[in-house]
């Protein structure tokens, strides 16, 4: 149907005779002469319908004027030099002078134009006009340029890219599973794979020595700017290594994709930081290091402090008083200091104290009270405080004290306009092996059941279950965890031993993993991996905050599409087809 792409029409084209397909963008009547801008993938070039010219003719001019915005237009014509370029499109040199102008399809009158961004709700229910802005094209492109270039790179080093099962047996990655029911086996149900976390060890243990693949994952959780039910990863596993083996190679291929794709140069060599280090500087497992704000540690000096909240906390060893000290935070008035407190609080905090020091040096802070003032001046001077500084405080356990004050620094780092332009990746090393869930009363894993422990003996990780590390790693980019892995246990014992310490008995690990135990007993050799999300990295280099603007048909986080309005009922025939009854709504 076409001759040419219109957004690739250039002056060595000027003369020539050509045809266009695409959406008219804009058209402005001019009485007697019509401006269209035609658009198709590659961008927009002007088209002009003029009855004057010795190409023009009134039939043309007679079509120009009918057409209306999203219009498919077929466009013959002669490119000719503009008389006013237009510098902000790569075709402003030049114009395409119509001799005929087919209008192929017709558009009705549009929820919104190409150029404006209605609000979320709307642009995913039109998802194919909002996929058609110039905006949206650029970050679906920049998504499967990147995926083109992971190929690319590990097809290039001998990975082979293997298939793993949609409908399987569920994976614990610690969300809730999707289910399918089985038809032929009547209350019996498949699940969606959470990730192919079990599949690729086994291929492991295949003989297949290297393997990826871009693999669909499903999660049955709570939706966030980073997450999604159904997301991508790129999923890598290789026999015969340690950690370092892995990290080396994942992080070689991430360097290249980012200079092939956006061209960004990361650093030679990733900073690598403990999980202890990461939650004691930064109160995160994902410290975000474009940020220059560190959290100090300040128990010693509150310990005897009159302020039970402090002292308290300081006098647990599970518990945590943190600091953190904002430069030129003194302007914050108190309402944004009641906000900054209502943040703290999402994450779990029961206050957020405080201490202002004016530029004059006088301090103000609700808890000055309970300290003599040599005393809190020491505090203050400890976290280096200086005039025009709010000094934020936390304390309470450990872990809830570095998660809210965490949040409190990546607040405090936008609001103060403190995060660094470029690129801060990391890896976070040495994770916790478990952790305590206080409310089911026993341990969990913090990464998965498959991931070993760093001590090979299982008496001694029964002993120290508590304060075991593990062998996992994250790749951290400017705050986000963009991959995570682990080294896997591929000893049959080590494995049951965990299963038992995370409160799986011997039954239930021989039914839900029984595969898992027996494929390990026939010689497996040591192996591990990571799983990078797709969506993140892609979010991240196509510089949107939402993973969403990089997935073309995303759900909404209230878990629909709102295009196709999934999810929906089932007839009640087709349900008692799967064995399936529904219960009424509680
Ligand atoms: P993990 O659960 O850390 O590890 O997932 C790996 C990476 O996938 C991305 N990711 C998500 N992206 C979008 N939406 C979600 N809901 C979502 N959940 C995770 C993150 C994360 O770093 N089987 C292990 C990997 C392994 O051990 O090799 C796993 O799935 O970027
Ligand atoms: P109160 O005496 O309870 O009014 O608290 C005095 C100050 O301490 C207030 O600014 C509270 O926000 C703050 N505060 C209370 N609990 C905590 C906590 N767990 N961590 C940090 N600050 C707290």
């Amino acid at each position: 149907m076409r001759t040419h792409y219109c957004g690739l029409i250039d002056e060595a084209l000027i003369g020539e005779t050509v045809t266009l397909c695409g959406w008219a963008d804009v058209a402005r009547d001019l009485g007697g002469v019509c401006f269209i801008d035609l658009r198709d993938h590659e961008g927009i070039v002007q088209i002009v319908a003029e009855p004057s010219d010795a190409a023009g003719n009134a039939e043309v001019v007679a079509t120009a004027v009918q057409v209306g915005y999203e219009d498919c237009l077929r466009i013959t014509g002669t490119v000719r030099r503009r008389h006013s370029p237009n510098a902000k499109i790569p075709t402003g040199q030049v114009e395409v002078v119509a001799t005929a102008i087919e209008i192929v399809n017709k558009a009705a009158p549009l929820p919104f134009h190409a150029h404006e961004n209605p609000g979320e709700e709307t642009r995913l229910k039109y998802r194919y006009l909002d996929l058609r802005r110039p905006e949206m094209q650029r970050m679906q492109r920049t998504r499967i340029k990147l995926v083109q270039a992971l190929r690319r790179y590990l097809d290039g080093r001998g990975f082979q890219d293997i298939e793993t099962p949609i409908l399987t047996k569920a994976t614990p990655e610690g969300a809730r599973d999707f289910l399918v029911p089985a038809r032929m086996h009547p209350g019996e149900f498949y699940a969606l794979p959470q990730s192919p976390q079990l599949f690729k060890q086994i291929l492991m243990v295949a003989g297949f020595d290297r393997y990826y693949q871009v693999a669909r994952c499903f999660r049955d959780e709570a939706l966030r700017a980073d997450r999604q039910l159904e997301f991508t990863q790129l999923d890598i596993e290789f026999a015969w290594v340690r950690e370092q083996d892995v990290q080396d190679a994942v992080e070689d291929m991430i360097r290249a994709v980012f200079k092939e794709v956006v061209d960004v140069d990361l650093v030679e060599s990733f900073p690598r930081m403990t999980w202890a280090e990461a939650m004691r500087r930064y109160g995160s497992d994902k410290p975000d290091l474009r940020i220059d704000l560190e959290l100090v540690d300040v128990a010693e000096r509150v310990k005897d402090s009159d302020f039970a909240v402090f002292s308290t906390a300081a006098n647990d060893p599970d518990g945590r008083v943190a600091a953190l000290r904002i430069p030129g935070g003194a302007r914050l008035s108190r309402k944004q200091i009641d906000e900054y407190a209502a943040h703290a609080a999402k994450y779990g905090a029961k206050g957020l104290a405080y201490a202002k020091i004016d530029d004059a040096g006088a301090v103000n802070s609700p808890v000055a009270k309970f300290f003599d003032e040599a005393e809190f001046a020491a505090l203050l001077a400890q976290v280096g405080a200086a005039n025009g500084d709010i000094v934020f405080f936390g304390a309470g356990a450990y872990g809830k004290v570095s998660d809210f004050m965490g949040a409190v620094r990546l607040k405090a780092g936008k609001d103060f306009g403190l995060v660094a332009a470029g690129w801060k990746p990391l890896w976070v090393t040495d994770f916790p092996m478990f952790e305590w869930d206080a409310d089911d009363q026993r341990y969990v894993a913090l990464h998965h059941p498959f991931t070993a422990p760093a001590v090979d003996d299982i008496a001694d990780l029964r002993t120290h279950a508590k304060t075991a590390v593990s062998r996992g790693y994250d790749m951290v980019l400017n705050g986000n965890e963009i991959g995570g892995g682990s080294i896997r246990i591929h000893r049959p014992d080590m494995q049951s031993a965990v299963f038992e310490l995370l409160g799986i008995g011997a039954d239930e690990a021989e039914a839900k993993f029984g595969f898992l135990l027996d494929a390990l007993k026939y010689g497996a050799p040591p192996h591990g991996g990571i799983a990078f999300g797709i969506d993140r990295i892609a979010a991240l280099m196509a510089g949107t905050e939402s993973i969403r603007d990089v997935i073309p048909f995303p759900k909404t986080t209230g878990a629909q599409c709102l295009m196709t309005g999934a999810p929906s009922p089932i007839p009640d025939a087709q349900l008692a087809e799967v064995h399936v009854a529904v219960r009424p709504k509680e």
